[in-house]
């Protein structure tokens, strides 16, 4: 398989790609199969924003995760499943099972009615299924718009709703450590305001019990039975959309994050073989959910592409203990670990003890995302489960950027703890100053854009070009901006340091202030709230709540509780906060802002650095909210 195999060709294939990127990237789309070469391979502009790569060209990207493979590899395991239950039932699906599978499936979601360019929900647990489901909608050319399985009926039909999707697929529960959760019954209330719905197809996977409404629930099992194997390929155009994916950003309802198909494909097929080194024969687990981008990307179609075997694990970390993981990796000689800082930290916590049975001797490779990774967690990672042996590459990425940005090589590029390190090739990053200045040289601080189009670069954002625009292309003129603060130090090496924007990180998950501030005015007692972020040690960052009572509640102790389950019921049990402060107000200018810089300091415990108070309406509220800090 080819890739980049020293440093001197990384140095050589990154000058390459900046100076002649059409060519460096129509290298890198020569080996797919096409049904027709495009006619240009990239047409831009950052005002607008239009992109547009490898126009005129046509092609499916399942022929190129499956049908492409099957020669070659047909009997290779593509799929491990690792069930929740450490003693249940392992499934492992070859290339050929999968393209079978997917081709039934897509004649299930064609028997229902679904057709190209249709919207098609799906909100499943962790299995087998989940990736059929995503890859028979692709086939079908319908776009795939996946929920990750932990929101809640309202955010559920938020995202149906804003995709206008017709058929939901789902199943009856899912299984996490030792609790079954119900998936079916909250699709059932989300779509009680979702009328666009016409069809829901349901696995049926655990024991929960459901009911199906006639004319619209159909189960997967049944509809299975009596279709063919055989699905052609719907043939796509480079930029038709391949599918949708939601995002908290700072203000309002999550955006639809738009990828289309060619060149989605082409990056996440370039960053998976190239971060990660993949080998011919390596068992690579990515531990994220399908629900965010980094299961989409590095769980299904990155190594499906590069025709690699992909574990999925319905389960969680610390089930039945905290050495599960470390368990899975020898159970099936997992060669490629990715995961989180999140779920590092949190098992560092668990101790040693824990990793000691375990020998982690067929790991190769170490990859960590979604937030930074401090130093404690990158020597813990390195010394107790690499064994100092496996490079540990820190990817930095985004949903909106559909793959890998910055990034060590594994075992090419010299890494840093801390740091993200170096650009992918054909990746061109740049810092700007508040007012948009590129800042030149090593050793800078600034806000992090790119100034060239990748491949896998967001087109839009569904049924709202003008947020896309916004929010993205609008802050820093001629920019990419990502909302996330960055160091480059004088090795021009590239250390993350957060979000500049009003979103959190919240153990690795991407959440908007407005969003879990709406969730608690749901709560009937509450009248305003102002959430921000705290320094957490396991989950990166907390979620703290100020809330303001409409009247004197002094049962505090079970507001908070109502509060946490108004929180869990809108959004889902990610959003909770961690601390809730009851305060009399909120500190606002004449204008009525709230002043977030002054809730952050406070939520940090940092009360000697509040800043200027004195443009506040009542400066005297921060006085009352210091006294009641958490
Ligand atoms: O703040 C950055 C952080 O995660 C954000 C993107 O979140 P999301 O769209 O949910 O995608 C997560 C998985 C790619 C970024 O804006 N982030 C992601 N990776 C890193 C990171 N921060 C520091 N280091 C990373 N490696």
């Amino acid at each position: 398989m080819k890739r980049i195999t020293s440093f001197e060709q990384y140095e050589k294939e990154y000058k390459q790609s900046v100076e002649n990127p059409e060519a460096f990237w129509a290298e890198q789309a020569e080996q797919f199969t096409w049904h027709k070469k495009w006619d240009k391979v990239l047409e831009w502009n950052f005002d607008e924003p239009a992109i547009k790569w490898f126009s005129g060209g046509k092609l499916n990207i399942t022929e190129n995760c499956l049908d492409r493979h099957l020669e070659k590899r047909g009997d290779q395991i593509a799929i491990i499943a690792e069930p929740n239950d450490p003693n249940g039932k392992v499934r492992k699906i070859s290339y050929k099972e999968l393209h079978t599978e997917v081709c039934r499936f897509a004649n299930v979601l064609k028997n229902n009615g679904a057709k190209k360019g249709d919207r098609i929900c799906i909100y499943m647990p962790m299995v087998p299924e989940l990736a059929i489901a995503v890859l028979a909608c692709a086939r079908i050319g319908a776009i795939h718009s996946v929920v990750f399985g932990g929101f809640s009926f309202k955010s559920l039909s938020d995202r149906i709703h804003d995709a206008d999707c017709n058929i939901v697929i789902t199943a009856d529960g899912g299984f996490r450590g030792a609790k079954d959760i119900s998936l079916k019954s909250t699709v059932d209330e989300a779509l009680e305001t979702c009328p666009s719905v016409k069809k829901v197809i349901v696995l049926k996977h655990s024991k929960i019990e459901v009911t199906m409404k006639d004319g619209r629930d159909v189960w997967w099992n049944e509809e299975i039975k009596n279709v063919s194997n055989n699905c052609p390929a719907e043939i796509m155009d480079a930029e038709d959309m391949l599918f949708i994916l939601y995002t908290s950003g700072s203000t309002g309802k999550p955006k639809g994050v738009v990828h289309t198909t060619a060149g989605y494909m082409i990056f996440v097929d370039y960053t998976f073989r190239n971060v990660f080194q993949y080998n011919d024969g390596d068992v690579f687990w990515c531990t994220a959910d399908v629900g965010w981008i980094t299961g989409h990307s590095y769980l299904i179609y990155g190594p499906l592409l590069a025709g690699a075997t992909t574990l999925m694990f319905e389960g969680i970390p610390t089930y039945p203990d905290a050495g599960r993981f470390w368990n899975v990796i020898d159970k099936h000689k997992v060669n490629i670990f990715y995961t989180a800082p999140t779920a590092i930290r949190s098992l560092e916590a668990m101790g040693l003890d824990f990793v000691k049975p375990y020998k982690l001797d067929s790991l190769r490779v170490l990859g960590s995302v979604g937030e930074p990774i401090n130093e404690e967690a990158w020597n813990w990672y390195n010394e107790n489960i690499g064994k100092k042996k496996c490079p540990i590459v820190d990817t930095y990425w985004q949903t909106e950027t559909g793959g890998i940005m910055i990034s060590a090589l594994a075992g090419i590029t010299k890494t840093k703890p801390g740091f993200a390190t170096l650009p992918l090739p054909g990746i061109q990053p740049v810092l700007v100053d508040e007012k948009g200045n590129e800042l030149q040289g090593n050793g800078v601080d600034g806000r992090l854009c790119f100034k060239f189009p990748w491949p896998g670069i967001i087109r839009t954002t569904y049924g709202d070009h003008k947020r896309c625009k916004e929010t993205y292309f609008d802050i820093y003129k001629g920019y990419y901006f990502t909302g996330d603060g960055s160091r480059r130090d004088e090795d021009g090496y590239y250390r993350i340091t957060g979000r500049v924007d009003d979103v959190i990180k919240v153990s690795g998950h991407l959440l908007g202030t407005a969003e879990i501030e709406n969730a608690i005015n749901e709560h009937p007692d509450i009248v305003e709230s102002a959430v921000v972020g705290f320094p957490h040690d396991i989950k990166g960052w907390g979620i703290y709540a100020f809330v303001i009572c409409d009247h004197q509640r002094t049962d505090t102790d079970s507001l908070k509780k109502e509060i946490i389950q108004t929180v869990t019921k809108f959004m889902g049990p990610i959003a909770k906060p961690d601390k809730i402060q009851i305060v009399k107000g909120l500190p606002k200018t004449r204008s009525g802002k709230i002043m977030r810089r002054i809730l952050r300091k406070i939520a940090e415990n940092d009360l000697a650095n509040l800043g200027d108070t004195s443009t506040l309406l009542d400066p005297s509220v921060v006085d009352e909210i210091k006294e009641g800090v958490l």
